[in-house]
């Protein structure tokens, strides 16, 4: 780096489990941290540097937001990260996550979680133009999180507001279980399938309707996971895959890799935006999965849920690809 003293961070990657979408218009959701994370390491410096070249700040507007909100009209930014890209995977909250967490350490200031959840919601919200803190609230927290529960569920962490609408972020005890996550291939910004919900919600009120039963699904879904019912969590998860695609934010490749993993899975569904990124399938036979998926040109991960939230590291990790 430039010399000066350096902070390293990172954050999980996550996949929301029920209601992405819906969890825009105030709906409940939720997600799950994952085991693939996303490392920087920061210093001051007066432009914009990443990984040791000079960046226009617009090219990367989740950075510009999370410094600016801190005070800062640069900065000195190595990174590097284990999460793919548009892939409904949470990187580009998990940057803003850890980007918070080491800007914020570099100058002294408060590092409490909820701090951190705004910043990185800030910068979703500036980046994405409408989005909700289901992300970047995973991502800063870990574990289970779960957006507008009923209450007496989950311990509630932080509320945010915005505009017309508010969410009350809570921890939601998630038990061990396995997915696999079945990656597209194909590479699809969370903005514009936002946008698509939107135009689509605006001018058909049936749109309006399935937004309110993909919010009915997860409250049923909720439940089945109260009560470790995994059976009846993969049918509510098919159904909210179901949903999604009438809602429009699936695509041929999708459908492909959830049914393909149908056979041996309690339940499958995509995850995050959709129109290309990820999938995933809640199973106890991950290894036939994974083969179902590959055979259908999918890119199969196995991961582990439960993972611990934002952190400070003593730098990135050697192993790791840059961004
Ligand atoms: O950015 P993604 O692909 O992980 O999707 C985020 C989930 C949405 O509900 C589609 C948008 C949001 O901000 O909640």
């Amino acid at each position: 780096m430039n010399g000066q003293p350096a902070v390293s961070a990172s954050a999980p990657g996550k996949m929301i489990i029920l209601g992405e979408h819906s969890v825009v218009y105030g709906k409940p959701a939720v997600a799950l941290a994952i085991n693939k994370r996303f490392y920087c390491r920061v210093s001051r410096s007066g432009e914009m540097i990443l990984n040791g070249r000079r960046v226009p700040a617009f090219v990367h507007p989740h950075i510009s937001s999370v410094i600016n909100d801190n005070g800062l009209s640069g900065i000195s930014m190595d990174a590097g990260t284990q999460i793919p890209t548009s892939s409904g995977l949470g990187s580009s909250a998990a940057l803003s996550s850890s980007l918070s967490l080491a800007v914020r350490k570099l100058l002294g200031k408060e590092t409490d979680q909820e701090s951190i959840a705004k910043d990185a919601f800030n910068a979703e919200w500036n980046a994405q133009g409408r989005a909700s803190p289901i992300d970047t609230s995973t991502c800063t927290h870990g574990g289970g999180v779960a957006l507008n529960c009923p209450a007496g569920i989950g311990r509630e962490l932080w509320r945010i507001s915005r505009n017309d609408r508010s969410w009350n972020v809570s921890e939601f005890d998630v038990p061990e279980m396995t997915f696999v996550v079945g990656h597209t291939g194909i590479k699809a910004p969370t903005g514009p399938l936002v946008e698509k919900v939107r135009k689509y919600k605006e001018h058909n009120r049936f749109a309006s309707d399935i937004i309110d039963e993909i919010g009915l699904v997860t409250l049923q879904g909720m439940n089945a996971i109260r009560r470790r019912d995994k059976e009846d969590l993969g049918d509510i998860m098919t159904r909210n895959h179901k949903l999604l695609s009438i809602l429009g934010v699936s695509c041929n490749e999708l459908n492909k890799l959830v049914n393909a993993s149908l056979p041996y899975s309690y339940g499958a569904k995509l995850t995050g935006s959709g129109g290309g990124g990820s999938m995933i399938a809640l199973t106890d036979q991950p290894e036939k999965v994974c083969e179902a998926i590959s055979l259908r040109g999918g890119r199969p991960i196995v991961v582990r849920t439960g993972e611990e939230g934002v952190r400070l590291e003593d730098g990135i990790p050697e192993t790791i690809d840059s961004i």
